[in-house]
């Protein structure tokens, strides 16, 4: 099993990678992961090439981020090679350490205009983008895609084969069609077939949701790295976990204290940076709901949540429900 590798010179450790989450892996919450401990690379949310290169300021914001989350990789969807190939230089002028292409996303308004998922049927099109802009930066290109459109037109050896002709450096495969958006199980023997059929570094995503299910997958498929993205929402830890389990070391348990202290943190640095308190309360509702999964009383807890209208009322069911659990734990 592998602990490490390297895109182009960019050095991979460990080995574990956070999945960009559109609307919630801004450079706050990437920060507050990669502070836990055990990332090894960061993808920012998908950004467009559309509103890039017509200088909407929105879209450029979302390009942002700090020296602490290097290695990183900015990922672009689109389907203009031409645009695509220009946001991949802009990345590269901003400093980034990678580039991705998102060939996955199942959303109807994005794979209507020809991006994300909806490029694995149009291989053509797919490799003009992908030659296009290997041609423009020096970093190395990588690419997130899924494994096909339907059951029926499944791609992701030939879409691989693609890509590592292109130029392209890693592949992530997250196991499920367009089709199945993210209903089903993530299938993990496609990546491996992928990892066993190409030379550039294979990285699987789909279902992690603890160490030993990482570690696992690692060791069946014999992937690179392993991409986590949900399972980072409900356990900011789970990366740090990882890998102590993989040097043989016993994984940090974070308290109740530390999950408290995990989501006021995020509210503080959402209320500075959200436009307005109420896109800072969505924010934190959202992360509290996929935090207190598998949590006693977390049912109960989301529900307040979600019910919760002003700030001070949402920080008071932070502070309630989990001072409850330190003292039914300690009970
Ligand atoms: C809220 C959300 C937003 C996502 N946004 C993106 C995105 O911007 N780009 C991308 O390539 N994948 C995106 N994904 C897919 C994830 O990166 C990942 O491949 C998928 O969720 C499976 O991994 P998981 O089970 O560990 O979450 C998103 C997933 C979620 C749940």
């Amino acid at each position: 099993m592998k602990t490490e590798y390297s895109v182009g010179k960019v050095l991979i450790k460990p080995n574990l990678i956070l999945a960009p989450m559109a609307g919630v892996t801004d450079s706050s919450f990437r920060k507050l992961i990669k502070r836990r401990g055990g990332v090894g690379l960061i993808v920012t949310e998908f950004i467009s090439v559309e509103g890039l290169t017509r200088n909407n300021l929105r879209t450029h914001r979302m390009m942002y981020f700090e020296e602490e989350e290097r290695p990183i990789s900015i990922q672009f969807f689109g389907h203009n090679e031409d645009r695509m190939a220009a946001a991949a230089e802009i990345a590269e002028a901003a400093g980034a350490d990678i580039v991705d292409v998102n060939c996955g996303c199942p959303a109807r308004k994005v794979v209507s205009s020809g991006g994300g998922a909806s490029l694995l049927r149009d291989l053509p099109k797919m490799e003009r983008i992908l030659r296009a802009m290997r041609k423009v930066i020096k970093i190395p290109l990588t690419l997130k895609y899924r494994m096909g459109w339907d059951e029926k037109s499944i791609n992701a050896i030939e879409v691989a084969k693609l890509a590592e002709a292109c130029g392209v450096e890693q592949l992530v495969l997250h196991g499920r069609t367009r089709v199945q958006g993210y209903s089903g199980q993530a299938d993990w023997d496609i990546v491996a077939r992928v990892k066993q059929a190409v030379k550039i570094p294979v990285v699987g995503s789909g279902d992690v949701r603890t160490p030993e299910q990482a570690i696992q997958r690692m060791k069946e498929t014999e992937v690179d790295g392993v991409m986590i993205g949900r399972g980072a929402m409900a356990n900011p830890w789970i990366f740090r976990q990882t890998w102590e389990m993989m040097q043989g070391l016993t994984p940090y348990q974070p308290t109740i204290e530390d999950k408290r202290l995990f989501l006021k943190d995020y509210f503080d640095v959402m209320l500075q940076e959200m436009p307005t308190e109420k896109a800072a309360i969505g924010k934190v509702k959202q992360l509290c709901a996929q935090f207190s999964h598998g949590l006693p009383g977390g049912a109960q807890f989301r529900e307040r949540v979600f019910h919760s209208q002003s700030v001070s009322e949402l920080l008071g069911q932070i502070d309630e429900y989990f001072s409850r659990q330190v003292y039914e734990g300690a009970a």
